[in-house]
């Protein structure tokens, strides 16, 4: 295991920088995620980890050793991708096995090193079984083992669970996360998905055009995101945005949108950012669905729309609300979920509520 430490590392396929000064460093026993979306940078970024690719700038460190020239084999690094590519021919156990037959691993260290990761795993009972009889998650599985017995010093991981169904991905997901912090293995592992992502990390890094936006804890990012960027790829339904006019009078902060003003608390910007305010500035007021609920009176602010559409998922219910012909969306208790066409008032924290500067896109 390792503490792995990326300094401006870049990567450039022809006139493209998938990854442009990637600087971050991941504890030992750490599982970080490397967020973003399509074409982000993510695969190549943890390439670069494994070796697979060679860097264009930058250094990569295990400990305190320069691994940016070596091999892959030479690095010590388990992957695990999104197409299982098990050997079909072998049953689970020789599936497994595979890697430490080859590093000519004593046989009996061997059986006992697959039958804890088969027991970690919940695989005991398909050792025998070959890939095409086991279910898309058991084989997944397999995989996992397969780069976990091996003892590496870090786990990538990209994507390994997108194969996978719905119900299957959430089971998965959680034996990935019981395992890694079994076996206390430095891991990266790459998603598109942010609510898997928030779910399985210690941090994570979210990415966007090759450049890192974000790293922190999940709910750091969710609660307070840097930028635009991240406050609406972090969240799901997606935080609400609302064009406003900003300018501080006295002790409050107006935000003026459409014919409203709200008068919000100073402490709802930095202390930086209030200097900027003397004289009015264009801004967008992000503040989450599930932090925007109907009725609310108890809460400090408050606006009115009409429900269109009513959205039941379960625990809550989410409306679409015209608000000053702006779509929003909101929460609700089921159980007294209004109907389309009525008229509610939306309550919500100052707390909540979170700034952006529409010229920089940074939160004021
Ligand atoms: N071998 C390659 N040659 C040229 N360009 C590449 C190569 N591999 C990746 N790219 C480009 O680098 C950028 C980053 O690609 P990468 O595969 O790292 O994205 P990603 O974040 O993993 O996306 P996805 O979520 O779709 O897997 C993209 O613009 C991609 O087209
Ligand atoms: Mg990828």
């Amino acid at each position: 295991m390792a503490r792995v430490t990326i300094d401006r590392m870049s990567k450039d396929y022809g006139a493209v920088r998938a990854v442009n000064g990637l600087a971050l460093e991941i504890a030992d026993g750490e599982l970080l995620t490397l967020l973003g979306p399509s074409g982000c940078g993510k695969s190549t970024a943890l390439s670069c980890i494994a070796g697979l690719e060679r860097l264009s700038e930058g250094t990569i460190r295990f400990d305190d050793r320069d691994v940016t020239e070596l091999e892959p084999h030479q690095r010590n690094v388990a992957m695990v991708f999104q197409d299982y590519a098990l050997y079909p021919h072998m049953d689970v156990r020789d599936n497994i096995s595979f890697g430490l037959k080859q590093q000519k691993v004593d046989p009996a260290a061997i059986t006992q090193q697959v039958e804890k990761a088969a027991g970690m795993l919940d695989l005991g009972s398909y050792l025998d079984r070959r890939p095409a009889e086991l279910s898309g998650g058991q084989r997944q599985r397999v995989a996992v083992g397969r780069a976990v017995v091996r003892d590496p010093a870090v786990l990538l991981m990209d994507e390994p669970l997108s194969n996978l169904d719905a119900g299957l991905r959430l089971r998965t997901r959680t034996e990935i996360k019981r395992l890694q912090r079994e076996l206390g293995v430095t891991t990266v592992f790459v998603t598109h998905d942010q609510e898997e992502a928030m779910v399985l990390s210690d941090r994570m890094a979210v990415m966007r055009d090759g450049l890192l936006q974000q790293i922190g804890p999940p709910m750091e990012v969710y609660r307070e995101p840097v930028n635009l960027f991240v406050a609406s790829f972090i969240g799901s339904p997606a935080m609400n945005f609302l064009d406003v006019e900003l300018v501080r009078e006295g002790n409050t902060l107006l935000c003026r949108f459409a014919e409203r003003t709200l008068r919000l608390a100073l402490g709802s910007v930095s202390e930086a950012s209030l200097k900027s305010l003397d004289r009015p500035k264009k801004a967008l007021l992000g503040i989450r669905p599930s932090d925007l609920l109907v009725g609310g009176s108890a809460r400090e602010q408050t606006i009115e729309g009409r429900v269109f559409l009513v959205e039941p998922v379960g625990p809550v219910t989410f409306l679409d609300v015209d608000v000053e012909g702006r779509v929003v969306k909101a929460a609700c208790d089921p159980d007294t979920a209004p109907v389309v066409g009525e008229v509610v008032p939306l309550g919500f924290a100052d707390s909540r509520v979170r700034l952006f500067d529409q010229a920089t896109e940074q939160r004021l």
